[in-house]
């Protein structure tokens, strides 16, 4: 986690600094700060606890910051609170400063030895050990660029850096492994940043780093080597972000911005997917075809709402008989695999930087899974460029920190996956045709399930002063549950479990009384009867129910039981929409407590770390 921002420009550059840590701050978001090599070649260093806005006020406290060459950082906390001390970067003496997005798993050990040659800690973090190593390097007469490929080598962990160091006052050195780095292209200028929305104001031209590059920008040049100082060639790349797809425009918060986008998002989703009644294969890449002749069975691999999605998508892809495990990215790890013959992975990610994701599918390979294939939002991101297949949700820039727009598309893009494979599992063009139907419909489906909002908007009141909820649903609207309960968790703070509506009775059930609110999504499926005995139990005991309901399920308000009607909509298709009152009500419920909805407590947009 963490966004690591740094420039050699031809004017001050604390501006553009402070731009890139705003545009970074989804990263992480819990202390920042900035180095400047100032025109005294010094380090002028500004650090604070909180979000940017405290830097900011700390920064006009301390006065000017001129200088061409600096870092920042913002910062998630992993290695000691996050105080100012703690904050980014840190300093070896007065006149080197580095910035880490990362965890440096030896820390300990260097820590020791740096401790046995003299060197004084400032910090609790594991960064500090990188400054310190740094240093000695260059105490023994190396340049910067030297003594960051001697540090690396040392270096155990996943990383991505940035180096300033008053002896070479124009020179930034950066390097990464495991996390992500790119590097800005400029007019006479160069820059470092965690991804490229950070640079959108200065450039949209990149190099992505490589695991092992370490990027050299010294008087207006990029030289990228690895670490034995080998020249690599990285593909000069042009960002296609536009400042207006990260722009807030007329929403309070990023959330209710990409609540709402949903429809176009979904539409572009599908474009030029889709031709008549047919899904346009070649949209999974060259060689799809021949991978998926081959596929016998799909292995999901994925985190958090990206893993919910994965959950929904086994019932869809058993319907047509492909055989689907799903599995919690940290998880794939921890056990001994039985590789199935002919299993494509497939891994699921908004960020495409989220290392527990990352790391299963490279346990995949080394394991002798098939093929591998990505459902990801970002363009540029590792897994995407570390995947044999890419079908890229087309959702545009998501930068609240609660997945939204994400979650949809990727259930959309997996209904186009679902065809490819069914195809070869027997679904027939009928089906076929039906569910393309279903897929044109689904944007305008959207829009009416987002005209929910003022009877949302009412229902939240209720919530404000609870400290649990309980969400129910089943099959393929159970991981519905879970994402709803996962959302008012993240937004507001308010404890809650998601259960299949069938479990209750197996121990959940003791917990309901009248100040537990019970949200429960109904579509009008086959499990619909089984459905509404379980909404019975809980109110025969109490239970204060909330029910999304298909008008077909033919369940209206009765006393402890409130129903707001979401258009009908074929079964099939039910999670994608019934997923869209859920993130409303957590987003009106944490307006209403006051949270910082785009920013929750303790989270980050981009995991990084394992
Ligand atoms: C929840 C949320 C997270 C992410 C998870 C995976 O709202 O956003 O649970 O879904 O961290 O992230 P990606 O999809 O980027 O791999």
């Amino acid at each position: 986690m963490c966004g690591i921002v740094g420039a050699v420009a031809k004017s001050d550059v604390l501006p553009l600094l402070l731009d890139g840590l705003k545009r970074l701050e989804y990263r992480g978001y819990d202390s920042a700060g900035i180095a400047v090599i100032n025109d005294r070649n010094q380090i002028s260093r500004t650090r604070s606890a909180g979000k940017i806005a405290e830097l900011e006020k700390a920064l006009s406290c301390s006065g000017a910051m001129p200088g061409t060459t600096g870092i920042a950082h913002t910062r998630w906390a992993t290695h000691g609170p996050p105080t100012e001390i703690n904050a980014h970067p840190h300093m070896s003496g007065q006149n080197l400063a580095l910035v880490c997005n990362g965890i440096i798993e030896n820390h300990e050990m260097l820590r020791q030895a740096q401790r046995r040659n003299g060197i004084e800690f400032a910090s609790e973090t594991d960064t500090e050990v990188i400054v310190n190593e740094i240093q000695q390097h260059i105490d023994r007469g190396l340049d910067l660029l030297a003594a960051v490929m001697e540090t690396v080598a040392v270096l155990e962990g996943a990383y991505a850096i940035g180096v300033v160091s008053t002896n070479e006052p124009n020179r930034l050195v950066g390097a990464r492994r495991g996390s992500p780095l790119v590097v800005g292209i400029g007019e006479g200028e160069s820059y470092i940043a965690s991804d490229m929305s950070a640079l959108i104001s200065v450039t949209r031209d990149f190099f992505i780093l490589e695991n092992g590059d370490i990027v050299d920008i010294h008087d207006g040049n990029i030289a990228i080597v690895d670490q034995s100082g080998r020249p690599q060639f990285r593909d000069r790349k042009t960002s296609r972000l536009t400042a207006e797809a990260i722009a807030l425009g007329e929403h309070r918060h990023y959330m209710a911005k990409e609540i709402h986008e949903q429809g176009a998002a979904i539409a572009n989703t599908l474009d030029n997917r889709i031709t008549g009644t047919r899904l346009l294969e070649e949209c999974f890449g060259a060689g799809a075809a021949a991978i998926f002749d081959e596929t016998r069975s799909i292995q999901i691999i994925a985190c958090g709402t990206s893993y919910y999605a994965g959950l929904v998508a086994r019932h869809w892809f058993e319907e047509f008989g492909v055989p689907c495990q799903v599995e919690i990215a940290s998880e794939f790890h921890s056990r001994h695999h039985a590789v199935p013959d002919g299993c494509l992975t497939v891994t699921l990610s908004q960020s495409g930087e989220t290392i527990d994701t990352l790391s299963a599918l490279a346990l995949t390979r080394e394991l002798g899974y098939m093929n591998s294939l990505t459902i990801c939002n970002v363009p540029e991101s590792s897994l995407v460029r570390e995947s044999d297949l890419v079908l890229m949700t087309h959702a545009g820039p998501e930068i609240g920190v609660a997945s939204t727009k994400a979650f949809t598309t990727q259930l959309t893009a997996l209904r186009l996956l679902v065809i490819a494979l069914g195809r070869r599992f027997g679904m027939t063009e009928t089906d076929e045709a039906r569910l393309i139907k279903e897929l044109r419909e689904l944007p305008a489906k959207v829009e009416a399930a987002l005209t929910l909002e003022p009877a949302i908007m009412e229902i939240a009141g209720q919530f404000s002063d609870k400290h649990h909820a309980l969400f129910l649903g089943r099959g393929a609207h159970y991981p519905i549950a879970l994402e709803g309960a996962l959302k008012l968790k993240e937004i507001s703070y308010i404890h809650a479990e998601a259960y299949p509506a069938g479990e209750l009775k197996h121990g959940p059930l003791a917990l309901v009384d009248n100040e537990m609110p019970v949200i429960s999504v109904a579509p009008n499926d086959r499990l619909l009867n089984k459905l509404k005995g379980n909404i019975e139990e809980v109110r025969a005991r109490g239970g204060k129910l909330i029910v999304f309901a298909d008008p077909h399920a033919r369940i209206y308000d009765q006393e402890n039981l409130q129903v707001i009607h979401v258009a009908p909509v074929d079964s099939s298709i039910a999670p994608i929409i019934f997923a869209i009152p859920l993130q409303m009500l957590a987003y009106h419920v944490g307006l209403i407590k006051g949270t910082d909805i785009d920013k929750p407590r303790n989270l980050a947009k981009s995991v990084t770390v394992e």
